[in-house]
């Protein structure tokens, strides 16, 4: 559905449906930079200047949370090199980026442990949640040093700990204590690069996601792109188990037969 929008260039597209969550597993940088000759931190480098790209594309879009996968808990099995150089570029990128996300209304949050990362970058970390946590434009959560069974047993230490009743737990509080906490369950999964697997991103949470995977590396992964992939998630019918989006029955008297 064509549809002119603030008399730029540009041509937006309006949807039936929007997701109110992207979750983006951001895959393929090192193949993007080996396909040029190109050293896995160049692929890295290039990855995160697409990322502002994209958080740009959801803004005009108005998807109010983006999740981005970054560092999974089990990226610290990569060499040392591309392991400090991708905590170096996300520093750096905290250093550059900060202050113009905090003025455009992103509010910054990050999923996964502080735990392991060098004391300056989790005062980073930490010092962009707390500058930003009033702003409303768009929630882009930072997963780093996540993983989505690390963050299973995170909730349930902390519910134990918590001295909660076998009796009470139940999946609303499951989610209470998970590092999402608050924040609405992913409606679209996008996965760049090709591979078709969860990677421990989100396990609990994607419960009923709709997937896009695309060949597409991530640093090549732009606002056409994006767009295809909005366009798919509009053509989805999400039942959640029911028989049609809404949850109701074409014809109400089909319902005993
Ligand atoms: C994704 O790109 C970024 C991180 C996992 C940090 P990769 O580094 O996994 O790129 P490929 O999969 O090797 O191409
Ligand atoms: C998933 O990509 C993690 C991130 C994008 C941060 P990986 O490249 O680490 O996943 P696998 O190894 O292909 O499953
Ligand atoms: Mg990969």
């Amino acid at each position: 559905m064509p549809n002119t929008s603030s008399g730029s260039e540009e041509v937006h597209e309006t949807f039936s449906k929007i997701p109110t969550h992207v979750a983006v597993i951001m895959d393929g940088n090192g193949r993007w930079a080996k396909s040029r000759g190109l050293p896995r931190l160049a692929g890295h480098k290039a990855g995160t200047e697409n990322l502002r790209r994209i958080i740009r594309a959801c803004v005009r879009y108005s998807i109010p949370y983006l999740t981005i996968y970054a560092f999974s808990t089990e990226n610290w099995g990569r060499p040392t090199d591309e392991v400090q150089g991708l905590m170096q570029i996300m520093e750096d990128v905290i250093d550059h980026e900060l202050e113009e996300l905090n003025a455009e209304g992103v509010q910054i949050r990050h999923i996964g442990r502080l735990e392991r990362m060098a004391p300056s970058l989790q005062e980073k970390v930490l010092r962009s949640v707390e500058l930003t946590r009033n702003n409303t434009r768009l929630t882009l959560c930072i997963a780093w040093n996540y993983g989505g069974r690390d963050e299973i047993v995170c909730a349930i230490q902390r519910i134990i700990a918590e001295g909660i009743r076998p009796e009470d737990v139940d999946a609303e509080l499951v989610s209470r204590h998970m590092f999402t906490a608050g924040l609405p369950d992913p409606d679209l999964v996008i996965r760049t690069s090709g591979e078709m697997r969860i990677s421990n991103f989100l396990i609990w949470q994607t419960a009923y996601a709709e997937w896009y995977v695309t060949p597409t590396y991530w640093p090549d992964f732009d606002e056409s792109e994006l767009l295809k992939a909005l366009r798919s998630y509009d053509q989805r019918d999400r039942r959640f188990g029911k028989l049609s989006e809404t949850g109701c029955i074409a014809n109400p008297t089909d319902e005993h037969e």
